[in-house]
């Protein structure tokens, strides 16, 4: 028997109350995730309970009980604090899988500052951008990391604190503080500040197609739908050992990889090490994860391996398997009955949506290839892009529009309403995907709605690639597209004409590939560069994108009148 039992009844029946009864959220005018992922679930009896395993590159383990983090995450609170941080400043997290992102992440937002985590493999450009956006007042690091910020930190003036989780003072400058969680006077009572539903809590940014990454703003109150999400459509029990694979520099880290499974009170598994089939096997049978939350690139990489290794591992334990981020293929979903003998159920969401909006449910029938039904509480159709009103004929693609309203949406883009406000049409929030409802509502993805590159589940902007690379002395002109991939889906393709003087070779490609790859991140970098004379352009001057994407993927390029108009 499932958590949600009939998908049909519940949602019927449904109201975001149930959630927040279940969670007692607000008793005693409390309404702070970090509290309800820690203090809550030691105060009703389980302090003792394995919250978190990590395991490092190396193989190596830690353990941390409910008591631990909630302990460690008063030491985070009360040392920013200590430190002038105050509530409503932006805290960036900016570190690998190490147990102290996950830790401090509850201490920014139990001191009431709100928590800025951005993924580790950003080189200068791709993070000063956010942290200046954000007008970021503290970052969190490691010394491996650390030297990114000390290059860009001249300019970031609001940026006051730099503080080094893993360091000696010796290895410090000046200007830079070190914490170290394990070692520092524990904190037994922490006063948790008394945020409401509606106090800013996660900033993550997001990339659009055009214009600079922007921060999704969400809320306290977002944790009644992660919460309910977790249980209902990860599965998630009491017993249970459940594994995210995703990094909290993206939404899914943070939102499945923190709170949702901590408000769960359940125990997780980090594995902070890079991809091998054998190494994610091992990793599953030694800890005898039961739900297993990943990405269709990696179940791609899996089927690559084949089922032999496979064979090789004893992995009877898995029981619920859920995929997220990109479309689930339905060749993944057989492969996956056949290598674990059962499915991988997909789940459909955004940054912007901060829980699952679609999705598939243990005791409901999966047609493999589709996202599957609208959860309880979210109304989710499809709009015609020309009028936004409902499209009602079943296999009609049109544009997935939800009813905004659920708690864990965002309330804005940061500094950025305008843009904000411009995602909603005739009362319908835009994912800006395409979809189809078949006769029996199920929702078939087709394709996102811009020119937003999703590279192994990651969202990339063709604006920000193409702004680093006219920083490099040999571009004049450039854009960026994805092309198809057969295991990341796509991957950056960079067009690119010269200034004079300069001559396409072997060497400048790869001089521009990894000048994107340090200053912005391995998934941003081109995999490939065509060098051309010039772009197609329409009349006032914008490059066209579409025409080249539409090349690149062997499309109808259509009538170019309208893209020239543009
Ligand atoms: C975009 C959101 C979902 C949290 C992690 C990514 C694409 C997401 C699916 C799916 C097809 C999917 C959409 C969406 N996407 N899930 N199951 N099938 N496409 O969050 O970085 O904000 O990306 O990822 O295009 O809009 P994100």
């Amino acid at each position: 028997m499932s958590n949600i039992g009939s998908y049909e009844e519940k949602y019927k029946t449904f109201d975001w109350e149930i959630s927040a009864e279940e969670l007692e959220y607000g008793k005693n005018g409390m309404y702070n995730i970090g509290y309800y992922c820690s203090d809550r679930i030691c105060d009703k009896g389980f302090g003792k309970k394995i919250a978190l395993i990590w395991q490092g590159f190396k193989g190596e383990t830690k353990t941390f009980t409910y008591d631990d983090i909630r302990i460690y995450s008063n030491v985070f609170a009360k040392f920013l604090k200590d430190n002038g941080l105050q509530d409503g400043d932006r805290v960036c997290i900016f570190m690998d899988r190490i147990p102290e992102l996950y830790i401090s992440f509850l201490g920014i937002l139990k001191m009431g500052s709100i928590a800025q985590p951005l993924f580790s493999a950003f080189g200068d450009e791709a993070l000063f951008t956010r942290l200046d956006d954000a007008k970021t007042k503290a970052i969190l690091t490691t010394k491996k990391h650390v030297r990114k910020i000390r290059r860009i930190r001249e300019k970031l003036p609001e940026l006051t604190k730099v503080i080094v989780v893993d360091a000696d003072d010796k290895s410090l400058k000046d200007d830079e503080i070190a914490i170290s969680m394990e070692n520092a006077p524990r904190v037994e009572h922490f006063d948790v500040f008394k945020a409401g539903k509606e106090t800013p809590s996660v900033l993550h940014y997001t990339s659009g197609t055009t214009g600079k990454p922007k921060g999704a703003m969400h809320v306290h109150a977002s944790i009644i739908s992660q919460y309910i999400t977790a249980k209902w459509v990860l599965d998630i029990m009491p017993d249970d050992i459940y594994w995210c694979t995703a990094d909290p520099g993206w939404v899914t880290g943070t939102s499945y990889g923190i709170i949702g499974p901590w408000a769960n009170g359940v125990t997780q598994v980090v594995l902070d090490s890079g991809f091998s089939s054998e190494n994610w096997y091992q990793f599953i049978e030694k800890h005898k994860v039961t739900v297993w939350y990943t990405a269709p690139t990696a179940i791609r990489l899996l089927m690559k391996d084949g089922t032999d290794v496979v064979k090789k591992h004893n992995l009877s334990c898995l029981r619920h398997l859920i995929s997220v981020g990109e479309p689930l293929n339905a060749e993944a979903v057989l492969w996956s009955e056949q290598a674990f003998g059962k499915p991988f159920y997909d789940s459909y969401w955004q940054t912007e949506t901060g829980s699952i909006v679609i999705t598939n449910y243990p005791e409901m029938k999966v047609k493999p290839g589709s996202m599957g039904k609208a959860f309880p509480g979210i109304k989710a159709t499809i709009v015609d892009p020309k009028n936004f009103e409902p499209i009602t004929k079943p296999g009609t693609v049109g544009l997935i529009a939800l009813k905004p309203g659920w708690p864990a949406m965002f309330r804005t883009y940061w500094a950025n309403k305008e843009l904000y406000d411009g995602k909603f049409k005739n009362g319908w929030y835009i994912c800006g995907d395409r979809s189809s409802i078949d006769n029996d509502g199920y929702f078939w993805f087709v394709g996102r709605d811009d020119d937003v590159i999703n590279t192994g589940g990651h969202l990339v902007g063709p604006f920000e690639i193409e702004s680093a690379l006219l920083e490099h002395e040999a571009v004049a002109e450039s854009a960026a597209i994805g092309k198809p991939d057969p295991v990341n889906m796509e991957v950056v393709k960079a067009f690119i004409a010269l200034k004079p003087g300069y001559e396409p070779s072997a060497d400048l490609e790869l001089s521009i590939m990894n000048f994107i790859r340090k200053k912005l991140s391995p998934l941003a970098m081109p995999q490939e560069i065509e060098f051309v004379k010039s772009l197609p352009k329409t009349r006032s001057g914008k490059i066209m994108r579409r025409l080249l994407h539409a090349k690149e993927w062997g499309e109808e390029i259509g009538d170019t009148s309208t893209l020239e108009d543009d």
